[in-house]
Formats: structure tokens, C-alpha cells, sequence
């Protein structure tokens, strides 16, 4: 087990590489370190930054602040975090493969895996992960060692989805509203092989609280997917990245290519699903 460097410290380098581990078989369901990456990054930062900021905005985090940023991706939050809490501050950025986090200032960038690496206990004013913990069947046990890492009266903001639910609101036939349906429950049996629980963002704000968390305060965001929105370029992307899981779960390469013309397609709207900002307390 290696310890992550402690909040206020570090140099922005990252420790070792070595092999993200899968359990049992399964692992996380996308790659971070593929041909996919970069794209996966720039649609999530892009349809997802603007909520996030604005909600860990209302924390008041600031100059001074140590932050911790969990599975990062790209590093588009972590990056925001840092800017903020800068010259002072330090916001420790982790990934268990940081190789696409950019370096600013006040960051530490660690490669870190949150299910089985050392994290400092009472050391992080404010600790915030998106899309990570979904993807850990161990999610509640990380959320018990984020209680751990805040000091008391420090933030958790935990954004999630609950991808169970994404209707087809406009299509341009009803042959692509079937497609668009065969697609959702594929991608939902491929995350759900992988130990993913698609449902994970309904059910955090009260795994929170059991963790032990007080002032626990979901808020849902849902949004209209059109042609060119960042919603619709993260199922096109999604239809690229995942291709072999959804290829696995009884998709053609042929339905493949059709959806990627229907995201594209100005009749085509959908609901996103509904993504969850949940904050809470350490008492
Ligand atoms: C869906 S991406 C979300 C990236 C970023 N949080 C965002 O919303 O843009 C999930 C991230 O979690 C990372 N990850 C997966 N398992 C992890 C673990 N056990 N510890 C730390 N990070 C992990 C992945 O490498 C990936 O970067």
C-alpha cells in the first residue's frame, strides 16, 4: 500500500507507474490510458464542468483550501480546484492513471487508487470525485475513507449519474427509437458486468448519510441531448470506447454506425440521465 503525499504538500509528480488492478475479473468499464481517452475527457469536461464548478463553487472553497480530487481523468476539476485555492492552497489530484492530469501550481498529481491506497485521515477541507465511485464495487467502503480524509466540518461533493433512464424524446423513425432503447440497455448490462451500478447517483445521497455524513444536499440536474450537444457526442463516443462491451452485449457494427449518425441527426433528441451533485458534512 503506498500513502498518497499529504494535502499541502507534493511536487506534482506522480509516484511509479504499475498496473491498475481488476477484481474479480471485472474492472473499470472504460480505459483511461486508450486511444478513447482524450475524447472521453474533453465531452465529460464539457458537459459536465459547468455543474460541478458552479455546485463546489457554493462551498466557498477558496485561497488556502487543501482539496482533493479523486479518480481526475483529464484533471479538468482538479485544475479548476487548484486555480482556486492558489497561491496557498494545494489541491492533490489523483487518478489510478494520472498520465492526462495537466500540471498547475498549486496541484499535486498522484497516481492513486482510492479502493486500496493509504489517504491521510483529517487532512482535506474539501474532497470531490465524478463518475469515479459508480464504478467501484467497493464504493461504500471509499466513501467511509472519504469521511476519514476530511477534517471535521470539511466537504464531500460527490457527482454521480443514475444512467438507469435516459428516454428518447424526438427521433427521426421509430426504427431509431428502437435502436437508441437496444443501445441504453446494452450500455447499462456492459457497466453492470463491469461493477458498475448504473443506478449509483439515486442511491449516494443516502449512502452518505449512513457514512456518516451530515447536511447531505442531492441536487439533480437533467438535460435536453440534441445533434452536437455534449450529451450526444458522449453516446457517440461511448459507442467507439465501449464498442467491444457492446459488441459483447449482442450489438452490430452496422447499429454501431447508425447511432453515430442519429447523435448527429438534427431530429434526434433525448432526456439525459439524471446527474446528481450530492454534497455533505463531516460533524
Ligand atoms: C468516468 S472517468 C471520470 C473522470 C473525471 N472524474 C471526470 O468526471 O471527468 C472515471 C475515472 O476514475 C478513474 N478510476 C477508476 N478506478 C479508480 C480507482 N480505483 N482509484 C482512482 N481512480 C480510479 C479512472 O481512471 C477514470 O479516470
Amino acid at each position: 500500500m503506498r500513502a498518497l503525499a499529504e494535502a499541502g504538500t507534493g511536487t506534482g509528480g506522480t509516484a511509479p507507474a504499475r498496473a491498475p488492478e481488476r477484481r474479480g475479473g471485472r474492472g473499470y468499464a472504460f480505459d483511461n490510458d486508450g486511444d478513447h481517452a482524450a475524447e472521453q475527457h474533453e465531452c465529460l469536461a464539457a458537459a459536465y464542468d459547468p455543474v460541478t464548478t458552479r455546485r463546489l463553487a457554493r462551498t466557498g472553497v477558496g485561497a488556502g483550501w487543501r482539496c482533493l480530487e479523486v479518480g481526475a481523468g483529464g484533471g479538468s476539476v482538479g485544475v479548476w480546484l487548484a486555480r482556486r485555492v492558489a497561491p496557498e492552497g494545494r489541491a492533490v489530484v489523483t487518478d489510478i492513471k494520472p498520465a492526462r492530469i495537466p500540471r498547475e501550481p498549486a496541484m499535486a498529481v498522484r497516481r492513486h487508487d482510492i479502493v486500496r491506497d493509504a489517504l491521510p485521515e483529517r487532512a482535506f477541507d474539501l474532497i470531490h470525485a465524478r463518475l469515479v465511485l459508480m464504478h467501484l464495487p467497493e464504493r461504500e467502503d471509499v466513501l467511509a475513507r472519504l469521511f476519514r480524509a476530511l477534517r471535521p466540518g470539511g466537504w464531500l461533493q460527490l457527482d454521480e449519474l443514475d444512467a438507469t433512464r435516459a428516454p428518447g424524446l424526438l427521433m427521426p423513425d421509430a426504427a431509431a427509437g428502437r435502436l437508441f432503447d437496444t443501445f441504453q440497455r446494452a450500455k447499462l448490462r456492459a457497466l453492470e458486468a463491469s461493477g458498475a451500478d448504473p443506478a449509483w447517483g439515486a442511491r449516494a445521497p443516502a449512502a452518505m448519510r449512513r457514512a456518516g455524513f451530515a447536511e447531505v444536499d442531492p441536487q439533480p440536474h437533467v438535460t435536453a441531448w440534441r445533434a452536437g450537444s455534449p450529451g450526444a457526442r458522449l453516446q457517440a463516443h461511448h459507442t467507439r470506447h465501449l464498442r467491444d462491451a457492446l459488441i459483447g452485449a449482442g450489438m452490430t457494427e452496422a447499429e454501431l454506425r447508425q447511432l453515430r449518425r442519429l447523435f448527429s441527426c438534427p431530429d434526434f433528441c433525448a432526456c439525459s440521465p439524471v446527474f446528481y451533485t450530492v454534497q455533505g458534512r463531516r460533524p
